[in-house]
Parts: C-alpha cells; structure tokens; sequence
C-alpha cells in the first residue's frame, strides 16, 4: 500500500500524488495548490467586482468568460479527485466505486461540489442577480490550502458539548434578561419593552453589547437589571472563547508532533486492527513529548489516560523494583482497568513521544475491540503479578 503512493507507477498513482500529496511538497503538487488557489480568488474577486455597475458595463462578456473558465478548471479538479479516491490508504480496500462514493461524502470534496453548484443555478435562473453572488461559496475552496481552518473545525466538533452548553446558558440568561425587564419596564416603554419579542431584542443587543437600541432605563430596577445584563454578556462570550482558545492551546502543544497514521499502526497493540479502526485512533490519540527525567504517572494518582510509547523509552518504578519500557509498549492501563489508583510511578528514561488514550475513549476501545481488551487484561494480570 505504501510502496504504491510512494513509487507511483500507473497514471491513476501519478495524478493521486499531484492532486491529494500536495503535502510531500512534490514541485507539481506545489504548481497546481497555486494554480487552484489564485484562480479560486480571481473568482472570488470577479464575483464581487460584477456586483459594480462601472465595471459590469465594460467587462462583462470578459468577466463571464472568466468564469466559465474557472468553473470548468474547478469541474475537472473535481472529476479528476473523484477518479484518483480509490489510491487513498484508507479506502484501498473498498471497491473503486465504493471509495469514490465514500470520498464524495468528506468534507473537503462536499465544499469542490458546492462550488460547481452556482453555474447550475445561474442556468437555472439566469435573471436573478443574487445566484451570482452563491459563487462566492467557492472561497470555501481554500480550506483545503488551511490546515488551521481544519484544526478549529476538529475543535469546535470535538468541544461541541461544552459549546453547546454555552449556547443553552446564554438563551437562559437572555429569556431571564429579556423577561426581567419586560416585567419593569414594559408598560413605562411599550414601544420597546412592551411584549417579549421586543424585550428578547433588547437583551440580545445588551448581551452583545452593540448596546440597548436606544432603551434607556427609566427605573432604578431597570438600570440595576441593564447593568446585569452587559456583565453577563461578557461571560457569555467569554466562556466560548475561553473554550476554544484553550483547545487552540493544547493542539499547539500537542504539536510537538503530529499523529499519523504509519505511527499508529506501527504500534504492536494495534496490529490486527483494520485501516478505518487506525484512522479512527489518530483522530482520538493526542501527542505529548515528555523530555528525559519527566514524570509521565505518579503513582497513587488517579489513572485518567492510557500511554503508547511512539519513540523514546520510560522507567516504571512500582514497589517489586525498576522495569524499562520502550518504543511499541505501552502503560498506565492498569489503573484504567481496575479503577485503582497508579500503581507505579514512570518516568521518562529519555526524550520520549507518547500517544495519550483518555479513559473514556480506552473503554470505547475495549468495547469495540475484544482482542485489544483481552490483551490488555492479560498484560495487567502478568504486571501486577510481577509487582
Ligand atoms: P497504572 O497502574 O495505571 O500506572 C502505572 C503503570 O506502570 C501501570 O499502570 C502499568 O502500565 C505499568 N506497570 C506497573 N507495573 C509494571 C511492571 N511490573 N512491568 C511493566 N509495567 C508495569
């Protein structure tokens, strides 16, 4: 599998190395990412220079044919991922009509769709002059060239609980705010306090604080449940951003390196595991770089992750004595298993790259995976039998 995208010999290999690659920094894969990168802005930007009435006297036959152009370039690129989809290592072992099928439904390749999407609809309804503006859907193309835009998709979905959360607090305190002040103030203001919708109004322009519309209180309440408002604004705001600028945080750290797919599947305990159940664990296992002398697990502490050793070596100190583990092993599931606490302290031998396993996603592991369970129990049974 690896040997083939790395010595491409049949032009289907060729052309899944330049379009899908790009990230070996081949010189061809680099052309076509600023080929496909400029045109997507000279569109964006034709898009928007049409909208001017000057220009559209002058230019427009130009313009059109600009576009047509971009659409048939954006057309082909699309065609040609679709045809190459069955060359990616994770959808090598479904049929070629299968893995183009699944590769149509990832996001990237959803977003190449819809940015074909504007023409149909301008051949559909060529008198509307607002289905020209969709084609600046085709900005979303440059996802593809933003690994960051990638990152805040990944944390938004995987903080979604506690963002959602966020979302449920603030509608709470805008019905509270709204209904407050409703309640005070909504027969001396009628026109803008009046009935709920417009004190909803109210609380959402204070809570975003672009300020109360033109409401000034006319209560000392009013003024006391305005100013309670504006507060609460900032904590509501505040708390998503907290969220997402500390998983901002841990991603760089964890950028120490990045998780791959080969570093995966070249653990032991993963061996017999299919190529989707790895890709599943590179999205679930983060990176952690533990310099030498790093103290990974104390012991007695209450066990919350599994470790894999990427590289490096670590000391698991437990009260039978010292015992080495290096690159491919792995620690810290005995205290998952059992529920105990740590049972030894381990400590980096020398500069180490581990694979961290949350608890939680360690039980999803053992529940999907019997073999991987089953290993596990024994090695903690031989582990603490040697303890
Ligand atoms: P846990 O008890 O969660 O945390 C300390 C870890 O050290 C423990 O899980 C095991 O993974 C590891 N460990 C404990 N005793 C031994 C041993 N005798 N040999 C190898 N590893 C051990």
């Amino acid at each position: 599998m690896e040997t083939d995208s790395q010595f491409p010999s049949t032009p289907r290999q060729r052309a899944f190395q330049i379009l899908e690659h790009g990230r070996r920094r081949q010189p061809a894969s680099r052309a076509l990412d600023w080929v496909l990168v400029l045109l997507v802005l000279a569109n964006v930007a034709a898009t928007v220079a049409e909208t001017v009435p000057g220009i559209m006297a002058r230019h427009a036959a130009s313009l059109q044919i600009f576009d047509r152009i971009c659409v048939l370039v954006f057309a082909i690129e699309y065609i040609a991922r679709i045809w190459v989809a069955p060359e990616h290592p994770l959808l090598q072992r479904r049929s070629p009509a299968g893995a183009r099928v699944r590769f149509a439904g990832t996001p990237l390749m959803v977003i190449d769709a819809l940015a074909l999407l504007p023409l149909l609809l301008e051949l559909l309804f060529p008198q509307h002059s607002l289905v020209r503006l969709t084609r600046l859907v085709r900005f979303l193309k440059l996802a593809r060239y933003s690994p960051a835009l990638a990152t805040i998709g990944r944390l938004i979905a995987s903080e979604r609980r506690a963002l959602l959360a966020c979302v449920v607090i603030f509608i709470g305190v805008l019905l509270t705010a709204a209904a407050a002040m409703h309640a005070v103030e909504g027969t001396i203001q009628p026109d803008r306090l009046g009935d709920m919708p417009k004190a909803i109004w109210w609380a959402a322009a204070m809570l975003a604080k672009i300020g109360g519309g033109e409401v000034i209180p006319a209560t000392v309440l009013g003024s006391i449940i305005s100013a309670l408002t504006v507060m609460l604004g900032i904590g509501c705001f505040a708390l998503p951003v907290a969220i997402i600028g500390r998983g901002f945080y841990e991603e760089i750290r964890r950028r120490d390196f990045v998780v791959t797919f080969a570093m995966v599947a070249r653990v032991p305990l993963f061996s017999r595991m299919d190529a989707a159940a790895i890709a599943d664990l590179v999205s679930i296992l983060k990176a952690r770089t533990a310099p030498a002398g790093t103290t990974i697990i104390r012991r007695g502490d209450r066990g919350d992750a599994m470790y894999l050793i990427a590289s490096g070596a670590v000391e698991v100190e437990s009260a039978a004595g010292k015992v080495r583990l290096e690159e491919g092993d792995f620690f810290g599931e005995m205290a998952l298993l059992s529920r105990e606490p740590r049972s030894a302290t381990v400590t980096a031998a020398r500069a180490t790259d581990l694979l961290v396993l949350d608890a939680d996603d360690f039980t999803r592991l053992l529940d999907r995976h019997p073999d991987i369970a089953e290993t596990l129990r024994w090695t903690a049974k031989e582990r603490s039998a040697g303890a």
